[in-house]
């Protein structure tokens, strides 16, 4: 019942199986899903700040994954390359276990930005993601990949690139827990944030209210306490943000600046 309560558009799970950081997952990340249920159709999500790994010390992913949390996030960005859809290589599943034998219980929000995610998706789900995210872009069954991470026991997204258009992903809007729009080309951080993505924010942000949807609409790429306002004025409410977020002096203002964003 109370699963039910946390994740409305995910499926019916049980609790039996599931290791600590994934019960507390599915009691924690979401308590805007709880405050959906609550109250009326056209609130919006609470902000929510998805600090990126990418931009973290790649020697000691374990104490920036820990930084992160200290400054009051309850997601990390996970950022997955493989040389060939995106022109750069980060982590594999062993890096996200190791987070986890390290501790870490945050929400890992894994963005594959790969040619082939499907055949990744499990070994990424076994390391511990949270939820997984996969590219509209190369050729491949979307809706099939979609439904097998929540067979998994993972929330699933969709994300498209900046030269995609919002069209493109609109059929499986009622088949994910989030869609995520890049506001950046995927591949590097310290990137400049495309202000042109904002109509496809709204764009989406309207499908979701005339539907009465209920997924997080999240951005990636230049994102910062200005881009991101300019974002959360266009509808997103869950922000990614690497270089912004770990060069900030104070990370739990930060933080706190992101979740208060109205
Ligand atoms: C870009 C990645 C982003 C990246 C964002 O390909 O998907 O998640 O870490 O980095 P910043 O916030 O520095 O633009
Ligand atoms: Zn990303």
């Amino acid at each position: 019942m109370l699963v039910g309560a946390v994740a409305p558009n995910g499926p019916a799970q049980g609790l039996e199986g599931k290791r600590p950081y994934q019960l507390k997952q599915m009691i924690e990340p979401f308590p805007s899903s709880v405050i959906c249920l609550l109250s009326s159709d056209s609130m919006p999500l609470p902000s929510l700040l998805a600090p990126s790994l990418l931009a973290g010390d790649h020697a000691n992913l374990a104490a920036s994954a820990q930084a992160a949390a200290q400054a009051g996030a309850t997601w990390l960005h996970l950022d997955i390359m493989d040389g060939h859809f995106a022109p750069n290589l980060t982590f594999g599943p062993e890096t996200l276990a190791a987070l986890r034998r390290a501790g870490s219980t945050m929400y890992f929000d894994t963005h594959l930005m790969l040619d082939a995610p499907q055949r990744y998706v499990e070994a990424f789900a076994q390391a511990g993601a949270s939820n997984i995210t996969i590219h509209i872009e190369p050729a491949y069954d979307h809706r099939g990949t979609l439904a097998g991470i929540r067979q998994l026991g993972c929330q699933c997204g969709i994300v498209l690139n900046p030269g995609t258009p919002a069209a493109a992903i609109e059929p499986l809007l009622g088949a994910v827990d989030l869609v995520l729009v890049m506001t950046v080309q995927p591949g590097f951080g310290g990137q400049a944030f495309r202000r042109d993505m904002l109509p496809k924010l709204r764009q989406i942000d309207q499908w979701r209210e005339e539907r009465g949807l209920k997924f997080r609409l999240e951005v990636d790429g230049g994102i910062d306490l200005v881009t991101a306002g300019e974002c959360r004025a266009a509808g997103a409410d869950t922000f990614v943000a690497g270089t912004a977020f770990f060069r900030a002096t104070d990370k739990t203002a930060f933080a706190r600046a992101i979740g208060a964003l109205p």
